[in-house]
């Protein structure tokens, strides 16, 4: 019988699974034709009905009633992941909601292979949580369970910068020391490899991998900034209230600005909080915004505006967000220059984690001859640049960005399984 093993990419933003029947190590188209799938999900309450990925998103966006999800994976090890939902009128623990989402990839694979898969490697960051051994731990064994209640009976996990070195291996000619930068949604991970496509065949790749480092820093924190510096001000962030002028609360503020937390602000004692507010801000005008966001339960759609300027500003220089849901005519204008400005911090804690990584394997920058960029993040032209700076004389595969873990991992279950 072929031997059948699997490699699941469950990303903060996106997903993919890939197949290694024998040799063939392929991606599985798992939304239509894409190999690639959006982690979100969408409870449509009017039919009652779960949506996934790109449908997900397009009802959200159609601004259709219900409740959506994303970065899920930033969730794991939490103590978020015990406190569950109510979705659909019952109450969902998020183990039970990631499982239903895992398993719309794990179904489109089954159907490629024609038998139900039992093997996986699952990827998963080098660090889910800075700084917390325990809460690690926490994350890959909810991850796991996760994978063993959908059918996989044996769960492997690889750090996801070695996948995405193993999918770029088979196309390397002659011995290359490899940095990878992965910079994808949640996470920025970082692998120093000796790859070669000679090394195909070897089963134990541990005297190759020279170090890996990480750091909880990905897309969803640029979209964070950019929220806090551009749009936030424009509803009342930073402004103040009563005889003292006090600065507002800034929770609410901050929890619209990060995807994981948006769904637990539209509570009544936040609003009651805020009308309250309201009522002795110096600046009413935008302050209100602020309540018609809760009230409206339109957190997500002003957040989903954050990540869209991030993405125009990689070839534009300038962006109009438009807010006339919000406010006839009402708009945020951002320049290239000011997202640069507001993500410094993120990129200097990226730069330090790359370094790291050189640091422990024990090379200097000069000794790489080849660096992988890859997570859609590495599109940012100020992340390019400073990749390109550090390590001018290296060659840049830069191709792939979205599927390279999920293909690797496959690579990885045929090392793994056999
Ligand atoms: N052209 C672009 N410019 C800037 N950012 C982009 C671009 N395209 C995608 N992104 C960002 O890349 C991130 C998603 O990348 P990717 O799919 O690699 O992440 P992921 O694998 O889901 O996350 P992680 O690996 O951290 O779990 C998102 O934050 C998205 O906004
Ligand atoms: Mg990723």
């Amino acid at each position: 019988m072929a031997s059948l093993s699997c490699g699941i990419d469950f990303g903060t933003s996106n997903s993919s699974i890939a197949l290694a029947a024998n040799n063939d190590i392929k991606l599985v188209p798992v939304e239509e034709d894409s190999v690639t799938i959006p982690s979100a999900l969408f409870f449509n309450r009017k039919v009652q009905k779960t949506f996934y990925g790109r449908t997900a998103v397009q009802q959200f966006l159609g601004r259709e009633e219900g409740r959506f999800m994303r970065s899920l994976k930033r969730i794991l090890g939490t103590p978020i992941m015990k406190q569950g939902t109510f979705v659909h009128g019952r109450f969902m623990n998020f183990s039970e909601i990631i499982a239903s989402f895992i398993v719309q990839l794990k179904n489109k694979a089954d159907q490629q292979a024609g038998v139900p898969l039992t093997k996986v490697v699952m990827g998963r960051p080098v660090h889910f949580v800075d700084q917390d051994p325990a809460s690690d731990r926490q994350a890959q064994a909810e991850l796991e369970a996760i994978a063993r209640s959908i059918g996989f009976e044996m769960v492997e996990f690889q750090y996801e910068p070695i996948a995405a070195a193993f999918a770029h291996e088979v196309n390397i000619s002659g011995e290359k020391l490899a940095l990878v930068v992965d910079l994808g949604g949640g996470t920025s991970d970082f692998t120093v490899i000796r790859l070669s496509s000679k090394y195909l065949s070897k089963t134990d790749r541990s005297s190759d991998i020279l170090a890996n480092t990480g750091v909880r820093v990905g897309g969803n924190d640029f979209d964070k900034a950019l929220s806090l510096s551009e749009i936030m001000p424009e509803i009342g962030y930073k402004t103040t209230f009563g005889p003292n002028r006090l600065d507002v609360p800034l929770k609410p503020f901050h929890d619209l600005s990060e995807w994981s937390k948006v769904n637990f602000l539209y509570t009544p004692r936040t609003i009651m909080q805020v009308r309250n507010t309201l009522g002795q801000s110096h600046d009413k005008t935008r302050y209100g915004r602020l309540l018609k966001v809760l009230e409206q339960e339109s957190g997500h759609t002003l957040l989903a505006a954050a990540e869209e300027a991030k993405i125009e500003l990689t070839s534009q220089t300038e962006h109009i967000m438009p807010f006339d849901f919000l406010e006839t005519g009402f708009h945020v204008t951002t320049q290239r220059t000011s997202f640069e400005g507001a993500i410094s911090g993120d990129i200097q804690k990226i730069t330090v984690s790359a370094q790291e990584c050189l640091l422990q394997a024990g090379v200097t920058a000069s000794a790489i001859d080849l660096v992988i960029l890859t997570g859609g993040s590495t599109e940012v032209p100020a992340v390019q640049q400073t990749f390109r700076q550090l390590f001018p004389n290296a060659e840049i595969a830069d191709e792939n960005k979205l599927s390279s873990v999920g293909l690797g991992l496959a690579f990885d279950s045929k090392y793994k399984f056999g």
